[in-house]
């Protein structure tokens, strides 16, 4: 197996991004991973573009400092304000979540019609919408803010009627913007957790069933390709599930961690080494 040393780095408002540390574990079992979650500052979403970019190149510096080979935003509404900035300031490869997503949506959208939920900020942005565009001029993107599914997700109600409730209330609203929709970009760290419940959410509020895309995946596979073709892990490795590549979390506030942490990542978090940022 060759492998450079270096660890990837990767950091979000708080512990949603593990979703995208699972999916890079399942991806790439055999790398160190180095997450760091800002849980003093969290939630971004509702943050202006200057502020998430400022806390983002405070976040990125932190794990520059360990010489991560790769650094990966896992925080979409990070991904959606901060990405430039983040790419002129460091020289490593800095991975978002929004290309990957956007890349995964328009490989599967058989309608041209892409929906895109995620935080308020992550929308206003219009970030996938511009994306997707770039990929093919010809997809409808419209997007729709759901701010009440984080919280919701981090309450750990995940199969309740109160989400489904919520979820589908949202989702209604995007189906009357554009009911040709028939795929769905889940823009948020915190989505993947609730995926079942928003897919019926959405066979209610279409009428029939939509094509739900996870960024989370969509940026672990993305991980996996920039790596490889950098030449930092070979391809004939990949297959080697059993070499279980350490994962050490950091965050700025260790409030509630466990118990939310493990919910996200879907294993048990060993510790979380607080830090200043
Ligand atoms: N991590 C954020 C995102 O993916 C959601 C939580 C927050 O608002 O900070 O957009």
């Amino acid at each position: 197996m060759q492998r450079t040393q270096a660890p990837i780095g990767v950091f979000d408002s708080g512990v949603g991004g593990l979703t995208v540390v699972r999916a890079l574990r399942a991806q790439l079992p055999g790398e160190e991973v180095f997450y760091l979650g800002d849980t003093a500052r969290v939630p971004y979403g509702s943050k202006s573009p200057e502020t998430v970019a400022r806390y983002s190149l405070a976040c990125a510096r932190f794990l520059l400092k360990y010489r991560v080979k790769l650094l990966m935003v896992a925080c979409n509404t990070a991904s959606a304000h901060a990405l430039p900035v983040l790419r002129n300031a460091f020289e490593v490869p800095v991975l978002g979540a929004v290309e990957p997503g956007a890349r995964a949506a328009a490989g599967v959208t058989q309608a041209g019609h892409v929906g895109v939920i995620g935080t308020l900020g992550t929308i206003r942005s219009r970030a996938y919408e511009e994306a997707l565009k770039r990929l093919n001029p010809s997809i409808s993107v419209t997007g729709q803010a759901c701010p009440l599914l984080v919280p919701l997700a981090e309450e750990g109600w995940t199969d309740d009627e109160i989400t489904l409730a919520v979820a589908r209330r949202y989702l209604r609203e995007l189906a009357a913007k554009d009911p040709a929709i028939d795929t769905l970009v889940l823009g948020c760290t915190h989505y993947p957790l609730l995926s079942s419940m928003l897919q019926v959410a959405a066979r209610d509020a279409f009428g029939r069933s939509v094509t739900l895309v996870d960024s989370a995946t969509a940026m672990a596979h993305a991980a996996r390709d920039v790596l490889v073709s950098r030449g930092e892990i070979q391809v004939e490795s990949l297959g080697e599930r059993s070499m279980g590549g350490q994962l050490r979390c950091f965050v700025s506030d260790a409030s509630r961690l466990g118990e939310l942490a493990s919910r996200f990542l879907g294993e048990s978090v060993g510790d979380f080494e607080q830090v200043d940022l």
